[in-house]
């Protein structure tokens, strides 16, 4: 039995991959390697990066079996010129695209039909030097809003605006090729998260819509999708131990 993708749902998928150690499970993970991807795997120098990787193929892998009758291991991607990747056509009866984003201690996709979209997480106890980071790549808007904030408010603002414009960029899948500066996000309390951009991004607000979620006490995340007839989206958020 199939899962249902209604038009206008996204499906979220999380696993901690500090929860998966299972050996046999993990060997089963491995089996779903393509050469290409254990090639990469057995690329990354630090064990954690590895099983990371490991954990982040197994859920792609098998959630994207969730909708179509595919074995985990037979799905095919194709990637645009800037690395985004896509489920072969060929391969499935519906639209299905998908996104996904790892960091230290979590993975995460996000399901759809048809529809641009886009993921970001971080760990937010990764330090970086807030201020400065937000110079280079914030809009004027977006540092003038942090650098007028506390200090104990800064770290945790500056993450939301970090995922929220990776989120935009990977829902274009044009990654950094997208000017950072020429696009802004507004936070405030309670109302949806709003984006405004510089006339260059020939780009419309009430195209997209964003989400901001804290899957656990130390990550972030954000979600941007994209639609051109203003359809509402519902998020459906599901945690799970891939394949078991
Ligand atoms: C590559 C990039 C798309 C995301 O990188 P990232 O945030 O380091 O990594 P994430 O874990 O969120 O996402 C990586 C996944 O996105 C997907 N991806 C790769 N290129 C992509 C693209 N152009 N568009 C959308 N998704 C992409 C892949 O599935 C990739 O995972 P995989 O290689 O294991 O399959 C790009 O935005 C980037 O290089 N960012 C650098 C960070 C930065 O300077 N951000 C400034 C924000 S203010």
């Amino acid at each position: 039995m199939t899962l249902e993708l209604p038009t206008g749902s996204i499906h979220l998928w999380l696993a901690f991959p500090d929860e998966i150690n299972d050996e046999a499970l993990l060997s089963s993970y491995g089996r779903l390697l393509n050469e290409e991807e254990k090639k990469r795997w057995q690329r990354f120098h630090f064990a954690r990066h590895r099983h990371q990787y490991l954990v982040t193929r197994a859920l792609i892998r098998s959630t994207l079996s969730r909708y179509v009758d595919i074995d985990p291991a037979d799905w095919r991607f194709s990637f645009n010129n800037h690395g985004k990747p896509e489920i072969l056509s060929a391969l499935a009866d519906k639209p299905i695209r998908f996104n996904l984003s790892h960091t230290n201690g979590l993975v995460m996709c996000a399901i759809v039909l048809e529809n641009d979209i886009g993921v970001d997480i971080e760990d937010m106890q990764r330090k970086p030097a807030t201020l400065d980071i937000a110079g280079h790549f914030f809009s004027r808007q977006e540092a003038e809003d942090l650098h007028n904030l506390p200090e104990s408010g800064q770290s945790r603002r500056f993450f939301e605006y970090w995922t929220l414009k990776e989120a935009y960029i990977k829902a274009r899948g044009m990654g950094l090729a997208l000017p950072l500066k020429q696009f802004g996000f507004m936070i405030s309390e309670n109302q949806p998260v709003q984006i405004s951009f510089d006339p260059r991004m020939e780009d419309n607000p009430a195209h997209w819509q964003f989400w901001q979620l804290w899957p656990s006490e130390n990550h972030i995340a954000a979600i941007a999708v994209k639609s051109e007839t203003n359809m509402k989206f519902q998020l459906l958020m599901n945690k799970v131990i891939p394949l078991q």
